[in-house]
């Protein structure tokens, strides 16, 4: 039998230190939410591979579908001689898109390639160079993304210089005493100081900040972003590859705003784990860029494109949206519960089963901790948790179950939670609120 530990030197020793090591855990297998590592031992996935698995790892549904694609053809590159799995699946992402405008769509890889392909679109459509973000705010690790991202260490240090004509505004976050107002000036100070709005391409955004977080936007602020778009010509990309299919109760998050995006990125939930990404936005801008000007190898491939349409059937027959509420909901009177009991946890917050905790270490001045964050990360690992820390102060534990837990596991998982934290603290523990 492997060895945790062994894995772990081999690990160390052949992975360049570059790539973050979170657990030294390693999956032997995984069903819906638990997982099994080398040695056998069970955990209860509270990370969801990063918000991948919002249909639970391996879901009959995905598995099957993904077994007869691969019976009948794995690649011929959708460039070269494309498939129907892609177009049927483009067909329902238009459908899904928010706002009555006519919508197309294009495949590629990874998120921060999504990110890459709505920029390029943008600046096709628009003709301008310029791309405002917001501090705090992820979109990957690729130049453009990572320029885009709003944190320095660990995702900018020692990597610049980055492309030209990307500015940052903060992002409203009432905990940290930054109200929507604060940002929209902050914008109107960027016009004012650094660009022209009608050099400005495309302003992107998350509508909860993810690796930022879980911090979320107000719907008017996200519908001012609107405005200001509509304004000034500039095209709005909403980033919905941490937030999107069910995650926060409804299939994207913009929804909750009530506004029609320009373009919209999405991936990780998308396949259910096989590596899929879109670029889904209204079809004038989307035709914006030249034929072949747009693509990539392994863009929509046909094994991860028939993952996709399995994930949207099951989202929809199992009424993920609502379950998303359900578990959120949950999770934020449990935790919140916790939240009375100890000046550890500054703020509990959710938006459907998006749930996150800011680790402090004093609730009355709000002071991160970043060190008591990781160590509850460690302990509820211990106790069989698998739990992932976020934030723009490294500060934030994020809840990411998939939507199809059960409540049992639900509850156990937030058990050890629990008990992390009253190990680690010195809480005393109120009664839970069982499920
Ligand atoms: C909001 C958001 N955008 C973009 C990305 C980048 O996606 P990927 O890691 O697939 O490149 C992420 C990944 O965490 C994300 O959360």
């Amino acid at each position: 039998m492997s060895k945790n530990s062994d894995l772990q030197k081999r690990r160390d020793a052949a992975i360049a230190r570059g790539i973050s090591n979170q657990l030294p855990v390693f999956v032997a297998r995984a069903r819906n939410a638990e997982i099994w590592d080398v040695e056998g031992r069970r955990y209860v996935d509270f990370a969801s591979g990063i918000a991948v698995v919002n249909t639970g790892h391996l879901h009959p549904r995905v598995q099957a579908a993904v077994a007869a694609q691969l019976d009948a053809f794995s690649h011929t590159c959708f460039m070269v001689t494309p498939y129907a799995v892609a177009v049927e699946l483009a067909e329902r992402l238009n459908k899904l898109a928010p706002g009555p405008t006519a919508k197309k769509s294009i495949f590629v890889t990874t998120g921060a390639e999504a990110v890459e392909n709505a920029i390029k679109i943008a600046r096709a459509h628009t003709g301008r160079a310029g791309v405002i973000a917001f501090g705090g705010g992820f979109h990957g690790r690729t130049f453009m993304a990572m320029a885009l991202t709003g944190k320095v260490a660990p995702y900018k240090a020692t990597f610049g210089p980055f492309p030209a004509e990307i500015y940052h505004a903060p992002f409203p976050i009432a905990y940290h005493g930054v109200s929507t107002r604060d940002s929209l000036d902050a914008l109107e100070h960027i016009f004012k100081y650094d660009i022209e709005p009608t050099r400005v391409a495309a302003i992107i955004v998350e509508p909860v900040l993810g690796e930022g977080g879980f911090y979320i936007a107000p719907p008017e602020f996200l519908q001012a972003l609107r405005k200001l778009c509509d304004q000034h010509g500039i095209v709005l990309v909403i980033d919905e590859i941490q937030t999107g299919f069910a995650r926060t109760g409804r299939m994207f998050a913009i929804e909750y705003a009530g506004i029609e995006p320009d373009i919209m990125t999405m991936a990780k939930s998308l396949a259910g784990g096989f590596p899929l990404a879109a670029v889904v936005g209204k079809a004038a801008i989307m035709d914006a860029a030249a034929p072949g000007g747009l693509g990539g190898t392994y863009a929509g491939s046909p094994i991860a494109c028939a993952a996709a349409l399995a994930v949207l059937d099951v989202i929809e027959s199992e009424k993920l949206c609502d379950s998303a509420v359900r578990i959120g909901r949950h999770m934020v009177e449990r935790l919140r519960a916790l939240a009375k009991s100890t000046h550890a946890i500054g703020e509990v917050r959710g938006l459907g089963a998006m749930v996150a905790v800011e680790v402090v270490k004093r609730s009355s001045t709000r002071e991160p901790d970043p060190d008591l964050t990781k160590a509850i990360v460690k302990q509820a690992a211990a106790k069989g948790l698998v739990l992932l820390s976020c934030g723009i102060y490294g500060n934030v534990i994020r809840f990411l179950a998939p939507l199809t837990a059960p409540d049992e596991i639900i509850s156990e998982g937030l058990g050890s939670f629990e008990e992390s934290v009253v190990e680690l603290t010195s809480t005393s523990l109120t009664p839970a609120v069982n499920l």
